[in-house]
């Protein structure tokens, strides 16, 4: 700790915030105010980003037709990935893997076109872009957990179809729907470790030192 430190109480809520937030699928309908929206947003929007090309691009989908048409596709993919996982496709089939049609507000988190112009730390590294827009998810759904709201991080789509439903300009990339919004109950833990789905690795079994796969 340093004299730049947050005060205790500050310091826990951080940890906490981290150490409670969840990827929700249950959502419990309701609304989300445009202030705590607004907020909520401009907290992804401090992201760091490479370059500080702030490549994100949020879509807030408010016509339930729009909406309806997402859940489609993803459901669309949701069968595409089952039937990809082979043996474990019914398993998978019982998961629940998206909250679309309860959740308050639903938003696409997209990549914006032209960024092969941003070089800065991407030279090597194209997909910098990507880490950038996801550092804005994180500060999204970190914020969404203090503020008690839940967030969902859906992936099941074919980006195309999505870039070509909410006509992203060409070279644009849709990489995340996301639902938000009030929940009766965070769960304890990863839905799919409650779900016997995964199992989480400690940390320790992640951590080097000096060679790759050297634990201290
Ligand atoms: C990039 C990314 C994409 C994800 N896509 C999906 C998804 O399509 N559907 C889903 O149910 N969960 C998705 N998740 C949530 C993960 O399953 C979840 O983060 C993980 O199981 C750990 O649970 P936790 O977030 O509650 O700690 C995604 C998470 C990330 C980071």
């Amino acid at each position: 700790m340093t004299d730049n430190a947050f005060s205790e109480s500050e310091r826990a809520a951080v940890y906490r915030a981290i150490a409670e937030r969840r990827d929700m699928r249950h959502f419990s309908g309701g609304t989300v105010a445009p202030a705590l929206l607004r907020r909520l947003l401009q907290a992804a929007h401090q992201a760091p980003s490479v370059g500080l090309m702030q490549p994100w691009r949020f879509i807030r989908i408010s016509d339930p037709a729009l909406r309806g048409q997402i859940q489609q596709l993803v459901e669309q993919e949701r069968v595409r990935t089952a039937e990809a996982l082979g043996e474990r496709t019914d398993e998978f089939m019982k998961l629940k893997v998206e909250g679309i049609s309860e959740c308050a507000e639903v938003l696409v988190a997209a990549l914006m076109d032209d960024r092969e112009r941003h070089i800065f730390g991407r030279r090597t590294l194209p997909e910098m872009d990507m880490a950038s827009l996801s550092c804005a998810i994180q500060n999204l759904w970190l914020a969404s957990r203090a503020e008690g709201l839940g967030m969902g991080w859906v992936s099941l789509f074919e980006p195309q179809a999505l870039a070509e439903l909410l006509k992203l300009p060409a070279g644009a990339k849709p990489l995340a729907v996301l639902c938000l919004g009030p929940v009766q109950a965070f769960y304890p833990a990863p839905m799919l470790v409650l779900e016997g789905w995964a199992q989480e690795r400690p940390l320790d079994e992640l951590l080097y030192e000096n060679f790759w796969g050297v634990n201290q």
